[in-house]
């Protein structure tokens, strides 16, 4: 789990790649701008690299105040899916230490996916994450939204 601010820009570049040509809600460059200009100290990034090529990802942004990661994006390039590399990625911050926190205070991971996105969900839910919630009209084509919760140990 690495601070984004640690992240050399050529893999900041593959990221941003690969959030524009493989997610449907992707961010555009300014929206990138934006969140790598006022959200950089408190996001962390996972990835999968081989060599030169970046094949998944996972961004989180950090809230101290309750001990919780928001999961913003995962992708996977469509040739390496179905390995198991997004569920890797997301176990790892499930086990990471990003926090200290007090004895018995686990570490929540918060997320929204689509309510179409079965793939998706049904990754979240083998690694432990919840419905928690239903949300009408989340993103910007008035598609639903889930939000799941994780609730570590
Ligand atoms: C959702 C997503 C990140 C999963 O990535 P992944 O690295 O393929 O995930 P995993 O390999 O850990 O798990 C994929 C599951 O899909 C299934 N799967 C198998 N082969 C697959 C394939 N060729 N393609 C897609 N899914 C496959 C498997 O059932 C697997 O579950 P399993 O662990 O029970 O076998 C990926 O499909 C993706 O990038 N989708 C587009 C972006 C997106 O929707 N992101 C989530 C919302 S932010």
């Amino acid at each position: 789990m690495q601070k984004l601010s640690s992240i050399s820009q050529e893999i900041i570049h593959k990221i941003i790649e690969l959030d524009q040509k493989f997610l449907n809600y992707f961010w555009n460059d300014n929206q990138w701008i934006d969140f790598l200009t006022n959200n950089s100290k408190d996001a962390y990034l996972l990835y999968n690299a081989e060599g030169q090529e970046v094949y998944s990802f996972a961004l989180f942004l950090g809230n101290y105040a309750d001990n919780s990661l928001h999961l913003l994006k995962v992708v996977t390039h469509p040739l390496k899916r179905g390995e198991g590399m997004a569920s890797q990625l997301i176990k790892a911050a499930q086990e990471s230490d990003v926090f200290k926190r007090p004895m018995g205070q686990g570490l929540k991971i918060f997320l929204e996916v689509s309510t179409m996105n079965f793939t998706a969900i049904k990754v979240y839910e083998e690694l432990g994450f919840e419905r928690t919630r239903y949300i009408k009209k989340f993103y910007s084509d008035g598609s639903d939204a889930l939000e799941m919760l994780y609730q570590g140990e």
